[in-house]
């Protein structure tokens, strides 16, 4: 039986143990989206004893980005500021992945300097025409090459939370008549056509796929429908699946205070996909992580806000587990 502490092998890789970092936006790039001194020192502070760490999401084009100073992946001019970053994590011999995102619909006009694009118009916003959709997927393809030339041993796809291949995925969201919309094979159909050239493009390092599981909305996305888009996505080449919420965003309010939030939805995908499956949400204590792992909930556990508050969590965890 696995504990927190045993290592996992995956893909090419050996994971020290199943403590993740998820991806978190620290808003400490560059305005010009670069990687900083700051931000290189925040990540390896935090990374010594943990199995993996994923960077908080980057964004592949200018139209898809969040905030001024969120990190970039859509320029070949970013790659020596991301290398510094990919060598330093290494030098504690901790695997590390970019997580790439486009925010379809949710980029502020102010920033992007265009209305922003979404598979369904609302308001400001403009539906994303087929013919745009390539030069989209291809977007996606770039920076994750441009990450794998930095040295990172991975990409995560970050498909939840709302953002734009989530609004793809989700019915409240996508509204679309053409091949793209209505049905699961149709909602399913961009983001894993982005999934099959990202695979084609890092060919053998480490794909994840961060999936939003559910709205948390009747008409929206549920989990039978999130087990399907998990097969295919296992069928396409994503290594690890890490599981989180959709359009009800990554801390929904009615799951305040609970430890191990998305964890039942990442348990009932698991049970019908063999590549590992992360499960996130609200944990604090390292035995609760760990109970997770002997009871096969899920493969790995990621920290997020506890690892922000508290640099040495793991170190903490490692030691209260081995006594
Ligand atoms: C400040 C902050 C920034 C975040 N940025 C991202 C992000 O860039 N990409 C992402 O997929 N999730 C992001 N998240 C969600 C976290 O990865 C995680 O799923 C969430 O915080 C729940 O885990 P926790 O309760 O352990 O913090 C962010 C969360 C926080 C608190």
């Amino acid at each position: 039986m696995a504990s927190l502490l045993d290592p996992l092998n995956v893909k090419n890789l050996t994971l020290r143990n199943r403590i993740v970092m998820p991806p978190m936006h620290t808003g400490l790039a560059s305005i010009n989206g670069e990687v900083t001194n700051e931000m290189i020192e925040h990540y390896v502070e935090r990374s010594v004893n943990l199995g993996l760490l994923i960077v908080e999401h980057s964004y592949i084009s200018i139209d898809g980005k969040y905030s001024a100073r969120q990190l970039g992946s859509h320029d070949d001019k970013l790659i020596s500021g991301l290398e510094k970053l990919t060598t330093s994590v290494h030098e504690v011999n901790t695997p590390i992945v970019l997580q790439i995102n486009h925010l379809g619909a949710k980029p502020s006009k102010d920033l992007i300097g265009i209305d922003p694009i979404s598979p369904s118009a609302i308001g400001d916003i403009r539906e994303i025409r087929i013919q745009e959709m390539d030069r989209i997927v291809e977007n996606y393809a770039l920076a994750a090459d441009r990450a794998i030339k930095a040295g990172f041993d991975g990409i995560e796809i970050h498909g939840a939370h709302g953002y734009l291949l989530n609004q793809f995925y989700s019915p409240l969201t996508n509204r679309r008549k053409d091949k793209y919309g209505g049905s699961l094979d149709n909602r399913t159909k961009f983001p894993l056509e982005v999934v099959n050239r990202v695979r084609e493009k890092i060919r053998d390092k480490l794909l994840l796929y961060r999936l939003g599981s559910v709205d948390l909305d009747k008409k929206g996305t549920q989990i039978d429908d999130s087990k399907q888009f998990a097969k295919r996505l296992e069928e396409a080449g994503v290594n690890i699946l890490d599981v989180s919420g959709g359009i009800c965003g990554h801390i929904p309010p009615e799951f305040q205070g609970r430890q191990g939030f998305f964890i039942p939805q990442a348990e009932s995908i698991k049970k019908v996909i063999k590549i590992p499956v992360i499960g996130v949400g609200g944990i604090k204590e390292s035995l609760f992580a760990d109970m997770l792992i002997r009871n096969e909930k899920v493969d790995l556990v990621a920290i997020g806000r506890e690892l922000i508050k508290d640099p040495d969590w793991s170190l903490k965890a490692i030691r209260s587990i081995s006594n």
